[in-house]
């Protein structure tokens, strides 16, 4: 099953959090099991091998570069317009790729530069070991975003954890139009509205995170009794159509409409994330499982960056 207007296969692989030691051959193995949709970005630290996961995988004949969709992404050090391209460039160098089918700004949030060689990826932290902000509108980044797209480095460009408000403003001034949502989305976060307007807007949506607080957990920032998969309803229909309840969340991702991005380093897993287009869940399911909503936000950049950089930077009311 495609998103129709972009043609991006709904199950992507997610590579944030895939360690190094294991990154090339958690891509080579997802390829040979059917991923064609690699969810990257700067800032999961692992994009050179990423890179030798994809070459290996089109020299041993299992894809050619046009059957990928390779996704990566800008971080914040980079928004101010001069580094833009250099960002993609340094991305598509670590992939080995001449070109990415979509770019995204990875948060509305810009920080100061940090050179390559100083430190790369920068992560939220300066040179200083604070979280800064540096002020560079976001519409002057996506002027730079359009150029790279002009220059063909990218064919679609697009933007993560952007709220409506933002992306009204967003749609007032691009010339070249995102194509591309990306944001938190699973039963406990469905954001209907803001997934409404984007697809008004005609934008596609992929969801990160689309098992809710597994992603979380291994980072102390869910707890295990949060977990979607132990819902009745979940459960319910994982029985009734013999499939696992992670299979039922992953269906529900897809059948609203999205494009999902699970990361699994299990190859058991890996097979069974992509297992989801042999069955339907009913209507009665599907709104049950809308109604586990409970607006539970796990990648907060309001709550996080206070934890972690001392800083109280919220993007989310
Ligand atoms: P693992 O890599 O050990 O499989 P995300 O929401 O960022 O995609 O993360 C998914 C999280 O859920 C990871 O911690 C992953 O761990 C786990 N996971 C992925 N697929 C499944 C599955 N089918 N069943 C249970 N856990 C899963």
């Amino acid at each position: 099953m495609n998103q129709t207007e972009l043609n991006i296969p709904s199950v992507g692989f997610g590579l944030w959090k895939i360690a190094k030691e294991d990154c090339a051959d958690a891509v080579y193995q997802a390829i040979k099991a059917g991923y064609r949709h690699l969810d990257s970005a700067c800032d999961y630290g692992n994009e050179k091998e990423v890179g030798d996961g994809i070459k290996r995988a089109i020299e041993d004949g299992l894809c050619t570069r046009e059957d990928l969709w390779v996704t990566s992404k800008l971080w914040n050090t980079y928004h101010r317009p001069a580094h833009v391209q250099v960002a993609l460039e340094r991305t598509l160098a670590d992939l080995q790729l001449d070109y990415l089918d979509l770019y995204l700004i990875h948060f509305p949030i810009a920080q100061p530069f940090v050179p390559f060689e100083e430190r790369y990826p920068p992560e939220w932290m300066s040179s200083e070991g604070k979280m800064e902000i540096e002020q560079v509108p976001l519409f002057e980044t996506w002027k730079a975003m359009e150029s790279v797209c002009d220059l063909g480095l990218t064919r679609q460009i697009g933007v993560c954890n952007y709220n409506s408000g933002l992306l009204h403003d967003l749609m007032s001034y691009a010339r070249i139009k995102p194509t591309m949502l990306q944001i938190e989305s699973h039963p406990y976060l469905t954001q209907t509205r803001l997934i409404r307007l984007a697809k008004q807007y005609g934008l596609s949506v992929t969801a990160f995170s689309p098992l809710g607080a597994l992603s979380y957990l291994e980072l102390d920032m869910a707890n295990k009794n949060e977990s979607v998969l132990e819902q009745a309803v979940v459960k319910q229909a994982a029985e009734r159509l013999g499939k696992t309840p992670a299979q039922v969340v992953l269906r529900w991702g897809i059948q609203r409409g999205n494009a999902i991005i699970p990361k699994t380093t299990n190859p058991k897993r890996l097979i069974e994330n992509l297992n989801i287009f042999d069955f339907v869940l009913s209507d009665d399911e599907m709104q049950a499982i809308d109604e586990l909503n409970c607006n539970r936000r796990f990648n907060d950049p309001g709550h996080f960056c206070e934890a972690a950089f001392n800083r109280f930077h919220p993007i989310y009311d």
